[in-house]
């Protein structure tokens, strides 16, 4: 994935411009798969809020990526809340438990804002397996420990996605976009300290 922002927004920017007349109102991301469908009716009027038609695509891609990271890692926590074994078993359970709570409510916020941003947000296990990064889970229960490192992993992953769109926002003048994947990135962050600490003895 690019990590320039310039080259990320030039990138669909060129896509765009590429993409056949039939197909112009959808965004073509990398490997020709298109994320984050453009909305809109000729009945309402074209969405207006200072952000370009060109940015709102490149921002609703972005954002598109981090919803798909943040579902399947929601997911992956409550598969472990549901099979943690172990001596751990009530401290791990809870926690669990509010880690995948604070991931799915964050999904709405993300796929909101991919709305506002006139664009549709993925919702499918089909299109969230294409575009996420972070791996699906394991088909075996791995040990609790083992988990935790998934975790961490799984949140360092979304820190990293989502802090790469942050400056594609600002440059756009999306403060909004931008202040909500820095929240995010404080929230991933910080879980995966907390997880990293019970994996150092
Ligand atoms: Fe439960």
């Amino acid at each position: 994935m690019a990590k320039n922002p310039k080259d990320i927004k030039k990138n669909t920017k060129a896509a765009i411009a590429d993409a056949p007349a039939a197909a112009k109102g959808t965004v073509p991301a990398k490997g020709g798969e298109r994320v984050a469908p453009e909305s809109g009716s000729r009945s309402a009027p074209i969405i207006n809020i200072g952000i370009d038609r060109q940015d709102r695509a490149a921002i609703a891609e972005g954002l598109s990526r981090v919803l798909a990271d943040t579902y399947t890692l929601y997911l992956t926590t409550h598969n472990f809340h549901w099979n943690v074994t172990g001596p751990h078993f009530n401290s791990l359970h809870a926690m669990f438990m509010a880690q995948y709570t604070e991931l799915w409510n964050s999904t709405d916020v993300i796929a909101e804002r991919i709305r506002a941003l006139g664009h549709y947000a993925p919702g499918s296990y089909a299109e969230f397996s294409k575009i996420a990064t972070v791996p699906d889970v394991p088909q075996q229960p791995p040990k609790a420990m083992e988990m935790v490192r998934i975790l961490v992993k799984g949140h360092e992953t979304v820190s990293r996605i989502a802090r790469e769109f942050i400056p594609v926002a600002e440059e756009a003048g999306d403060d909004p976009t931008a202040d909500m994947l820095t929240a995010r990135c404080t929230v991933h962050d910080q879980t995966a300290w907390m997880l990293r600490s019970l994996l150092e003895e």
